[in-house]
C-alpha cells in the first residue's frame, strides 16, 4: 500500500537524518539532488550511505533516495544509495526512457530484491511524454513535482493551485490507465500556513492522490490525516459491502443505499478501495 506521507530530507545534515526518521512520515525520500548544494553533494552522499547502513528495526519508514538525472552525479549517487536498508529511487527532472530503463536495470541486478523506481514528473517533456516514462518496465510509481514545472512554464499559482490541474489529471489517468499506484502528490513550500496545505491536501485526495510528498515535519501528521479515511467513511463503506454481498446473494446487481442513492459494482469499487486505504 502507498505511503502516506514522503518526508523529504536533504542527505547534507546527518543530525537532521538521523531525526527524521521519528517524525511520523510512512516514507522518507532523502535527497541528493535540489535540496543539497552543489559542493555539499559528495558529503551528503557519505551521510546517505551511513544512514542507510545503520537504520534498521521496525519502525523505520520506508527510505526512498532522490538520485540526480545528470548521467555523472547519477552514477555516484546509485553508488551511495544502492544498499540494504534501501525501498526504492526517485529519479528527478525523468524524461528519458532509455535512462530510466537503466536505472531499472541497475536495481535488479544489485542483488538488494524488489526496489521501487519512481520517475519525478516535474518537466514539460515528462509531463508530455509521461506514459512512455511509467511503461518502462521496473516502474512502481510516479510523483509529480511542481517547482520545477512551474519554472518551466511560468506558472504561478493562484489561490486553488488550477494552474497544474491538467497534469495533476494526467498522472492520475496515465497511472490508472498502465495499472500503476495512485501516484504521490507533490510538494507543497507552504510549511507554516497549514490550513493552506490541508485544503491543497483534500483537492489531490478528492482527485485521487492517497499520498504525498512533503518538506517539512508539521505537513506530514497533515498528509497521515487526510489520507487515512475517517471511521465514519470506513464504517459506511462496509456498510455498503455488506449490503452489496446481500444483495448478490439475492440475485441484485444494483441496489438503494440508506440515503437513497444507487449501488451497484462500480461503487463497491470504491468502497473496497476505502477498507483498503483504512488498513494500511
Ligand atoms: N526533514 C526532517 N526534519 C526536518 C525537515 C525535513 N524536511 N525540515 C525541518 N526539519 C526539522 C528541523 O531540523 C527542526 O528540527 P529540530 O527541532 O530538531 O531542530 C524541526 O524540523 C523544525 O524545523 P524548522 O525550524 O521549522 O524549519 P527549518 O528552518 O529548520 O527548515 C526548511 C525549513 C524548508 C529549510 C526545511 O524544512 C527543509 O530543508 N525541507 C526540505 C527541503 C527539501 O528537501 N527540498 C527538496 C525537495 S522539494
Ligand atoms: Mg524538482
Amino acid at each position: 500500500m502507498i505511503p502516506r506521507s514522503w518526508l523529504y530530507v536533504p542527505a547534507d545534515d546527518p543530525v537532521r537524518l538521523a531525526k527524521a526518521a521519528g517524525r511520523g512520515a510512512d516514507a522518507l525520500i532523502i535527497d541528493l539532488e535540489d535540496g543539497v548544494a552543489p559542493n555539499a553533494k559528495s558529503k551528503a552522499r557519505e551521510h546517505l550511505a551511513d544512514f542507510l547502513t545503520t537504520s534498521t528495526g521496525n519502525d523505520v519508514p520506508a527510505l526512498w533516495v532522490r538520485v540526480n538525472s545528470d548521467p555523472e552525479l547519477l552514477e555516484e549517487d546509485l553508488v551511495a544509495a544502492l544498499r540494504p536498508g534501501l525501498s526504492g529511487i526517485v529519479m528527478a527532472k525523468a524524461e528519458s526512457p532509455d535512462l530510466i530503463n537503466s536505472v531499472a536495470e541497475r536495481l535488479r541486478s544489485s542483488g538488494l530484491g524488489e526496489l521501487g523506481l519512481m520517475p519525478l514528473v516535474e518537466t514539460g517533456l515528462a509531463v508530455f511524454s509521461v506514459a512512455d516514462l511509467a511503461s518502462v518496465p521496473g516502474v512502481t510509481h510516479l510523483q509529480v513535482g511542481e517547482a520545477d514545472l512551474r519554472a518551466d512554464m511560468h506558472i504561478t499559482f493562484g489561490p486553488d493551485e488550477s494552474e497544474l490541474l491538467l497534469v495533476r489529471q494526467r498522472v492520475v489517468i496515465v497511472c490508472a490507465a498502465l495499472g500503476l499506484p495512485a501516484p504521490i502528490a507533490p510538494v507543497s513550500v507552504e510549511f507554516r500556513d497549514l490550513d493552506v496545505f490541508r485544503a491543497g491536501t483534500q483537492r489531490l485526495a478528492r482527485m485521487g492522490y492517497v499520498g504525498r510528498a512533503c518538506i517539512h515535519p508539521a505537513q506530514v501528521a497533515i498528509a497521515n490525516e487526510e489520507f487515512t479515511p475517517t471511521a465514519a467513511e470506513l464504517e459506511q463503506a462496509r456498510q455498503l459491502i455488506s449490503q452489496a454481498d446481500e444483495a448478490a446473494a439475492a440475485g441484485r446487481g444494483a441496489f438503494v443505499d440508506a440515503d437513497g442513492r444507487m449501488v451497484d459494482e462500480a461503487i463497491i469499487r470504491s468502497a473496497r478501495r476505502i477498507v483498503n486505504l483504512g488498513t494500511r
